[in-house]
């Protein structure tokens, strides 16, 4: 039987929002991946995911995504939506409450979670794709669960030979061993081993001060990482699959200025709300140790055995790069560094988000 192939934009859902710590930050790159869309290619579904976990029809004009002053856009209410399960509805978005239930809202070729941290870029999320079989961007269950969690992410990296940092991983305890001091030194970072955009961390100086720390990372999660200061710049390099399978890492940027902040680091208001962080792109580095990061990237990349997308964030010590973290879902905002070190090594915001939704539909889609 022959099939006429469907010549119609492909219907892209873009899921945002969620029940992290996130939420905003979701909703920001959201705005912006949905004003990028080449609409001659792609029809929108906006979908919302309210921070108490409730699906919804989403926003449909991303000019409301975006950071207004300090005040920053959320998900709130619209109308209940379900992502059928069963793959032989694959993709379809259905009204769960009011007068329509049950009817459909969309269905979507692809989806685009625009989903950082906990219930969006953990896996949990992908497995809900995979039960569904709808074609998703990004990286599947495993690599999502252990590029979110600091331990399991640095324990991999480690079993590679990728250069990390000193780290004693804290389970129910609210102090450290002398030993673990001595190892350590001051000052350290505290951290939720489950986290994102800085939240819930903090830098602690005097070990007076680490109980506080510790109680303030429980928070967010209960397992604890606490590291050694890593002296040395912030680099960030982008990493895509291209649909071919080939994985590039984009030209690595170099923040300036994540110190000049009140906090002291790379926090959340100094990414988000404060005008303090730059970037040099690509990073002012000899060539060699320019290779040497991007091609450890890649590596990292591999390591975790992630698909389709991840930033790979570094410092640059005296001794050479060491790796901080992986970020498998990493900001789409106006001001993230994703999309800006691509559109440096010459694939713009539209290609970029072109490229990551064809590879998505090469390795998930209907093969026929
Ligand atoms: N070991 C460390 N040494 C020095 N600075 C650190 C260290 N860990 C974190 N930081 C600072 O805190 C920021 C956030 O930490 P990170 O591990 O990247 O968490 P998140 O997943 O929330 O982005 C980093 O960008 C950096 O500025
Ligand atoms: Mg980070």
């Amino acid at each position: 039987m022959t099939r006429v192939k469907n010549t119609d934009r492909i219907h892209v859902a873009v899921v945002y929002g969620g029940r992290s710590s996130e939420h905003s930050v979701s909703c920001v790159s959201a705005g912006a991946i949905m004003s990028h869309l080449d609409p001659e290619r792609y029809h929108v579904i906006p979908v919302g995911i309210t921070q108490d976990g409730t699906w919804v029809v989403g926003e449909h004009n991303p000019e409301r995504l975006r950071i207004d002053g300090r005040t920053l856009p959320t998900v709130t209410g619209g109308q209940a939506l379900t992502l059928a399960i069963d793959p032989a509805h694959k993709g379809e978005f259905r009204y769960a409450d009011g007068p329509q239930v049950g009817e459909l809202y969309a269905t979507a070729d692809v989806i685009f979670p625009v989903l950082h941290g906990r219930f969006g870029e953990d896996g949990t999320i992908q497995g809900l794709f995979e039960l569904s079989g709808v074609p998703y961007v990004g990286t599947g269950v495993l690599s999502s669960a252990a590029g979110q969690d600091k331990e399991a992410t640095k324990k991999l990296f480690q079993a590679e030979g990728l250069p990390i940092g000193v780290d004693v991983v804290m389970r129910g305890r609210t102090e450290l061993t002398e030993a673990e001091k001595d190892l350590l030194g001051l000052p350290v970072f505290v951290k939720p081993a489950c986290g994102g955009s800085s939240i819930g961390i903090s830098k602690v100086s005097s070990w007076e001060d680490f109980p506080q720390a510790v109680n303030l990372a429980r928070e967010h999660d209960h397992k604890v990482i606490v590291e050694s200061e890593i002296l040395g710049a912030e680099i960030e390099v982008g990493v895509l699959q291209k649909p071919t399978g080939e994985v590039v890492a984009s030209v690595p940027a170099q923040l300036v200025g994540t110190d000049a902040s009140e906090e002291g680091f790379y926090g959340f208001d100094t990414k988000y709300l404060e005008d303090v962080v730059a970037a040099h792109i690509p990073a002012p580095l000899p060539e060699h140790h320019i290779e040497h990061i991007r091609s450890l990237a890649v590596e990292a990349f591999h390591a975790l055995n992630c698909e389709g997308i991840a930033r790979v964030d570094f410092f640059m010590t005296a001794a050479g790069p060491v790796l901080n973290e992986i970020n498998t879902m990493p900001g789409f905002t106006p001001i993230s560094m994703y999309p800006q070190v691509f559109a440096a090594s010459g694939i713009d915001y539209a290609d970029l988000l072109g490229l990551l939704i064809e590879r998505a539909l090469v390795t998930h889609g209907p093969k026929d």
